[in-house]
């Protein structure tokens, strides 16, 4: 049996996480480890932060603080994101622990023993206005490769291509903006011409990586490997272990990789089972899966398993699924060009699951993919209205009819057989996406499954066989509810606490992937209260957002105080504002034989409404029924029940009938 080692990018602890670097390396990674947790692999997801070189050098000279700060301040800032993203990592260090540097130190000095490390002169930009020399991303220019003006010393974001810093074309200092000279420095380099030929064999074996990942490898073959600098003048960063290495430390990129070793070794060592890590490193049958963003292939593809192969008895990874990027308006984001958003941001104010289905269903997986506000609230309002409102119309009948408890079936007809083996289906074709990265695909696929379980549920037609034919009923819920649990873990690593949240009125906790599919609530199950899984999101809510204020339209709550934005006259009409709305409870009211007491999902919001329907229509007629509602009107007391809105009917000769919306509208529309 195989065992997976699946790691995520460790990042730079130079400021917090932003959502492009959450759909490329963390959000994929996290997946992929639910769903194999859920096949029950064994599994770790290892990951840290990257508190050293340049970035973070810089990052405290721009803020007046020392690096220990910059990475103390961070680490914990990043932490805080992924778990309020539901990011599992098994462990998540950071290199600036003692074992990291006990650990890189003892792999540099045995690579040099083995000879694959040696030392020479280099050149090297010193600035001479700042005194100081300028390793890596304290020199800025132009992109040797590709003429763009934003590549640094060490690469160029926009063509990916790994620099050295002698090549940038108008070179200049990052600190002060000044011309810098060429100086002699001694460093210490890996040979990375040694590994040239055993790499193309390497990569040959490996024809079923990621069609980006296997061109970006086979470029860098073709232009020859080189010897690389893997030291630099820092005086941050991990001591070169060797006598008159004074002021150099280990480059950042040679450390960094090996982190996902020493964070492996943190795991186990606090387990009390310090040797546990070898059963990962150095076990040929385990597999490790390196999620990254594009940007990380070279590190990754060429230099990681160079040093790995170099030291011997290391596996190398088995496969890089790196991402393309998450653009903002075409572009990549940038905290320069202040176009990051900011995972805290978004985690202020809405809850994760929403951002990791856009994401993982709008994952930049073989292209660069644009974030837009707009396509984020119609996914959000994509994951409402057809897993939402599946799970919630399904549990409510149940309470409704059937006491809150899973009702007995009749034998399954064509339709019931149907649906289950689509079910089965979805099960084993998502299992096959997910092995091979296809995480967006699987995520779709398993949303026709809902669309399926609404499709069911809209032609078995409950409502009305619970008057006429309670058996047929009873089948359907019966069906619903399996499916509704078989959607509840094929979704599970995409949307976790929804899951969790659908389990807790399933009153089902199974999180095997096989259970998907199966009929695992029997009959008399009994299931948790209903409630609001998923809201809808109005248009132009992340203007809101971004002032700072709590999301409009986010409330979940069944509370009945509806803000009233303006309040119009009967003969203005055109304000009217009318609204879709689908009637969720139906209550009585004490002493009212006309009236009822209703609740309605409004798409955004819910609201209580008053109506004077009792004589006209009964309670199951109005339940799950759409119904249109003038929303933008002063609320009164009926009875002393407060009602937030009317609902649209037409009153002929003493009869009092509904105006239908029509099957399509979701809650929410507007009528126009
Ligand atoms: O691009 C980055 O954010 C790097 N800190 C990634 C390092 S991955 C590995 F080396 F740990
Ligand atoms: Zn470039």
């Amino acid at each position: 049996m195989p065992r997976y080692l699946v790691t995520s990018a460790l990042p730079y602890a130079n400021g917090p996480t932003h959502l492009g670097q959450i759909a490329g390396a963390y959000l994929p990674a996290d997946i992929y480890v639910r769903f194999l947790r859920m096949c029950e692999e064994d599994v770790i997801f290892i990951c840290g932060t990257d508190e050293h070189g340049v970035p973070i050098t810089l990052k405290a000279e721009q803020l007046g603080i020392t690096p220990r700060e910059v990475v103390d301040r961070f680490h914990e800032e990043i932490k805080n994101d992924f778990k309020g993203l539901g990011i599992s990592f098994d462990n998540f260090s950071r290199t600036e622990n003692s074992e990291h540097y006990r650990f890189t130190q003892g792999v540099f000095l045995d690579l040099l023993e083995k000879g694959h490390i040696t030392e020479k002169l280099m050149k090297q930009f010193y600035c001479e206005k700042c005194k100081r020399y300028l390793p890596d991303r304290y020199v800025n220019g132009t992109c040797p490769e590709c003429a763009s003006l934003n590549a640094r010393g060490d690469q160029c974001d926009d063509c990916g291509n790994w620099l050295d810093a002698l090549d940038l074309v108008n070179p200049v200092c990052a600190i002060c903006g000044s011309t810098p000279v060429q100086r002699e420095t001694k460093q210490w380099f890996l040979r990375l011409d040694q590994f040239q030929n055993w790499l193309g064999k390497w990569y040959e074996n490996h024809g079923e990586w990621k069609k980006n990942v296997l061109n970006y490898c086979r470029g860098w073959l073709k232009k020859g490997l080189h010897e690389r600098a893997i030291t630099s003048d820092l005086d941050w960063g991990v001591p070169v272990p060797l006598e008159g290495a004074r002021g150099k430390v280990l480059y950042v990129w040679f450390e960094a990789l090996l982190g996902y070793v020493s964070s492996t070794m943190e795991y186990f060592a606090e387990k009390g089972n310090p040797d546990g890590w070898k059963d990962y490193w150095q076990n040929p049958d385990c597999r490790l899966v390196q999620f990254i963003g594009k940007d990380n292939i070279v590190f990754h593809a060429v230099i990681e398993p160079s040093v790995l192969h170099g030291l011997g008895d290391f596996i190398l990874p088995w496969n890089i699924p790196a991402n393309e990027y998450l653009n903002i308006k075409g572009e990549k984001f940038s905290t320069s060009r202040g176009t990051a958003l900011w995972t805290k941001d978004y985690l202020d104010h809405l809850p994760p699951d929403p951002l990791r289905y856009a994401l993982a269903i709008n994952a930049p997986e073989n292209r660069d993919a644009d974030f837009t506000w707009d396509e984020f609230r119609s996914k959000n309002n994509e994951l409402a209205d057809v897993f939402g409102n599946f799970i919630n119309r399904t549990i409510k009948f149940a309470h409704l009819y059937f006491d809150g408890k899973v009702p007995e079936p009749a034998e399954a007809g064509s339709a019931e057989e149907e649906l289950m083996a689509s079910a089965v289906r979805t099960r084993d074709e998502t299992e096959g996406m997910l092995r091979k990265f296809q995480l967006k695909a699987a995520c779709s696929r398993i949303m026709d499954l809902a669309r399926e379980g609404n499709r069911y549920f809209d032609q078995a037609q409950p409502w009305k066989t619970a008057k006429n034919d309670p058996q047929a009923c009873a089948t359907s819920i019966y069906y619903s509810l399996q499916i509704a649990d078989s959607l509840r873990i094929l979704l599970a690593p995409f949307i976790p606490f929804t899951s969790e949240k659908t389990g807790e009125m399933l009153r089902s906790t199974s999180l095997l992937w096989n259970d998907a599919g199966k009929e695992c609530l029997p009959a008399g199950h009994q299931l948790g209260t209903p409630e609001i899984l998923l809201s809808k999101l109005k248009k132009g809510f992340e203007k809101v957002m971004a002032k700072g204020e709590t999301v409009d339209g986010i409330d979940d709550s069944n509370s009945p105080e509806v803000p009233i934005k303006e309040s119009i006259a009967y003969d203005e009409f055109m304000k009217l504002d009318m609204r879709v709305g689908l009637i969720t409870e139906v209550h009585d009211i004490e002493g009212a034989d006309k009236l009822y007491r209703l609740i309605a999902n409004m798409g955004d919001h819910t609201r209580q409404l008053v109506a004077g329907m009792k004589p006209y229509y009964s309670k199951e007629e109005l339940l799950n029924r759409k119904v249109i509602v003038l929303v933008n009107l002063q609320p009164v007391s009926i009875r002393g029940v407060k009602s937030n809105g009317m609902i649209l009917a037409s009153d002929g000769d003493g009869k009092v009938f509904l105006l239908e919306p029509g099957s399509d509208a979701m809650p929410g529309d507007s009528i126009r």
